[in-house]
């Protein structure tokens, strides 16, 4: 039996038919968990458990072990691979960068490790965890998309207005050219890394695509997303890209080099879906829905169930599990995926 046949996500990535729509959440690894609460009051900080191997190997593995999910995301944050490339990062709890981006000379200090190093805790923690997962799981690879990365480059931190990033991009439009096609080289060459230990698809998080109009986006979002998309082609992993906020770029979204589209909560599943004839796709309840009463929870989970494809699609939320959620709203929207059967 191939990989395929055995491995309900990856089967569904590549469009072959399943029993059962697979299911995993986005952050499905955190704080809603009273079992990371634990780890990460011990560990004291978010970053000490990213680079531990054996702290993110056993998080990565909480929610496979309480939910059965059909696939694990490696522990770690889309922010801590720009630490090898001369970025002075800290977690208070938000992500905070005390050298940032603000000059086309500031760019020249970004390094790209040759070849890529200074994430080797990550590597391990995926042998580990591969190691501990059932062949049945998969394990997914990840990174952030080079315009979400820049925006925490520019800005230092998370933003609402993107004023710093817009300010750089429109003043030195060459130079921020430049800022997101090194990003996009750089993180090809640590996903590449991930797929070597382990990783057996990847997904992009292009978290804040919704702040660039389209013509902008084309740009500066998914143009260097493709850039990174394309130098992945001769690896056999499949390949989800995550344009949170992107409604407004569903039309451009057919041509992407991958293998799968996440759709953000606000899509419409089934009309979105039309326009991705030919890729997979992976979501969308609203994350929001897991606050709800149980019979709330399963009855919108059923009804995006039934309105996906039959083929290539993934079930998951439109966006992270926010820490409020009861644990048991998780495991309603889980359970409520794996009774679901095709016909
Ligand atoms: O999905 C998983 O379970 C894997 C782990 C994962 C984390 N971050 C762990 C994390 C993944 C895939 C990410 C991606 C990430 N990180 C994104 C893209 C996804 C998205 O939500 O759009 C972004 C934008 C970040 C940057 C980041 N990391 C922010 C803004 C914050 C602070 C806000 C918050 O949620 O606390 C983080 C911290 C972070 N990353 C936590 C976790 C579990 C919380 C850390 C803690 O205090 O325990």
């Amino acid at each position: 039996m191939s990989a395929n046949e055995s491995n309900r996500f990856l089967a569904a990535c590549r469009r072959v038919k399943v029993d059962r729509p697979p299911v995993w959440v986005m952050r499905q690894a955190g704080r809603y968990l009273p079992e990371y609460r634990e780890i990460r009051a011990k560990a004291g900080d978010f970053l000490t458990m990213c680079y531990t191997p054996e702290i993110a190997a056993e998080v990565t593995l909480q929610p496979i072990r309480r939910f059965g999910l059909d696939a694990a995301i490696i522990f770690s944050d889309i922010l801590t691979p720009l630490v090898p490339m001369g970025i002075d990062l800290e977690f208070t709890p938000t992500p905070q960068i005390h050298n940032p981006v603000r000059s086309p000379e500031d760019l020249q200090r970004l390094t790209i490790p040759e070849p890529w190093q200074g994430t080797e805790f990550l590597s391990e923690a995926l042998e580990r965890v591969r190691a501990n997962l059932d062949p049945k799981t998969a394990l997914i690879g990840f990174c952030g998309a080079p315009w979400t990365l820049a925006t925490y480059l520019v800005e230092g931190c998370s933003s609402k207005s993107f004023t710093k990033v817009k300010q750089l991009a429109l003043s030195h439009p060459e130079a921020f050219d430049q800022l997101v096609d090194r990003l996009a080289d750089a993180m090809a060459a640590y996903l590449r890394e991930q797929v070597a230990h382990g990783a057996q698809a990847v997904q992009i998080f292009d978290s804040w695509a919704g702040a660039l109009s389209a013509v902008d986006a084309r740009r500066w979002a998914l143009r260097p997303a493709r850039r990174l998309l394309e130098a992945l082609d001769d690896l056999d992993v499949p390949r989800i890209y995550f344009a949170h906020g992107g409604s407004h770029l569903l039309h451009d979204l057919p041509d992407m080099p991958c293998e799968v589209i996440a759709l953000d909560w606000r899509a419409d599943l089934a009309r979105a879906s039309r326009v991705l004839d030919g890729k997979a796709v992976q979501g969308n309840l609203d994350p929001g829905t897991l606050m709800g009463p149980n019979e709330e929870i399963e009855r919108r989970t059923r009804a995006m169930l039934e309105i996906a494809p039959r083929t290539g699609y993934i079930a998951n939320l439109g966006h992270g599990i926010t820490p409020d959620v009861p644990v048991e709203a998780m495991e309603t929207f889980v359970r409520t995926v794996q009774e679901f059967k095709y016909e």
